[in-house]
């Protein structure tokens, strides 16, 4: 049930822009433009934002809505809310809890949280905190690391491996570029024993390293040599074209996550929740489609629950959150997310996320038309 805002993990917050504010004055600028950067002219990261406010949701009158719940089942488990905590590299860049922190408050609000990778924190440490973990793979130049990344999600506990398939090489990353990004001292992508390097002038450290470690090749052929090697379920991240979901679909993948991984990587392509519709379309409900990039706020997963996801993946607002107060700034924005999602939900007349998923929207015309 919606708390006052007075009560929350982080007092003083009612959204999570304000959560971002918070983040924005602790952070040093290197690592809040690490955050909030995008590739490019950062065309497709304001895209996201802009897509979104677009969505029109049509709510239902004479509901009755004493009840509400939120809740929903993703790949096998419940989750108290349709979202979880994406997956985001070298979490001890913005709170020394990083990870462990931010999957503890996931696991206390009832939802899955994902470890990248290139987390700064054990698959097994974080998984051990007792929620729901997934395990985010990247496609690395070393198959052996691959296969032993998945063995180790795997006996971690890990419930599915989320595949990211927008990163063949790192969109480019302008604001590290003039900071001269690096990794600061005893931050680094401890599951895959690699130092990220360090900083030289107009160069980002975590660009020249994924260069270096990821394998541009992935390719369709590759999802039958990741699916021989583990029996969790399979979750393919950053589709956008509604073909590339189908034949995900075909190939035996278990879910997709349509995203531009909020605007990070190709600058210039479509916001993903306008991408959103014709994939949920094509898939025709044969498997789970969760969204992200752009999500951040409760009325925002109720659009995109009303456009047909399943779910949505949080970014940037839970690192606001781990940035304003660790392990409590994730709790209060994840707090913050289920109140609002809950308010709109009754709001448009559902008692559950299912009736969420029937109702109604459109776009708002580009220009809206001012009466004469
Ligand atoms: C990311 N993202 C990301 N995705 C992924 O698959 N593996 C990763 O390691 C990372 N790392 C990462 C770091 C940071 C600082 C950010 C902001 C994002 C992308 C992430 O999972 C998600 O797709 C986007 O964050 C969604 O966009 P918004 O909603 O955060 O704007
Ligand atoms: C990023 C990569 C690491 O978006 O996923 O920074």
């Amino acid at each position: 049930m919606e708390r006052d805002a007075g009560s929350r993990a982080l007092p003083g917050v009612w959204s999570t822009a304000d959560v971002e504010r918070l983040a924005a004055e602790r952070l040093p600028p290197d690592v809040w433009d690490y955050v909030a950067g995008g590739s490019g002219d950062e065309v497709t990261l304001a895209a996201n934002r802009a897509a979104f406010d677009r969505v029109a949701v049509v709510p239902r009158a004479l509901v009755d809505v004493s009840t509400c719940d939120t809740g929903c089942d993703l790949f096998g488990v419940e989750s108290a809310l349709p979202l979880a905590v994406a997956p985001m590299a070298y979490q001890r860049l913005i709170h020394a809890g990083g990870e462990r922190a931010a999957a503890t408050a996931a696991a206390a609000a009832g939802v899955p949280y994902i470890v990248s990778t290139l987390s700064s924190e054990p698959i097994d440490v974080v998984a051990g905190v007792g929620g729901t973990t997934w395990f985010q793979l990247y496609w690395l130049r070393d198959r052996e690391v691959v296969a032993d990344l998945l063995r180790r999600a795997e006996d971690a506990g890990c419930g599915a491996v989320v595949l990211t398939v927008d990163v063949p090489v790192l969109g480019r990353r302008l604001r590290d570029e003039h900071n001269g990004f690096a990794l600061p001292p005893g931050v680094r992508p401890v599951n895959i024993d690699g130092d990220v390097g360090d900083a030289l002038p107009g160069d980002s450290a975590i660009a020249r390293h994924t260069r270096a470690v990821f394998d541009p090749s992935l390719s369709w052929r590759d999802l039958a040599w990741i699916r021989a090697r583990t029996r969790l379920p399979l979750v393919v991240k950053g589709i956008l074209d509604a073909e590339d979901a189908v034949r995900a679909v075909d190939l035996g993948v278990d879910g997709v996550v349509v995203s531009n991984h909020g605007g990070r990587q190709l600058d210039g392509a479509i916001p993903s929740v306008t991408a959103l519709p014709d994939v949920v379309a094509a898939v025709g409900g044969r498997c789970p489609v969760l969204l992200d990039s752009g999500v951040r706020s409760g009325v925002d997963i109720l659009r995109a629950l009303a456009l047909g996801a399943t779910a949505v993946l949080i970014g940037r607002p839970v690192l606001w959150g781990l940035a304003a107060g660790g392990e409590r700034g994730v709790t209060a924005v994840l707090d913050l997310l289920r109140d609002e999602l809950e308010t709109a939900m009754r709001l448009a007349g559902c008692p559950d996320v299912a009736s969420a998923r029937r109702l109604g929207s459109s776009v708002w015309p580009a220009e809206r038309h001012r009466p004469g």
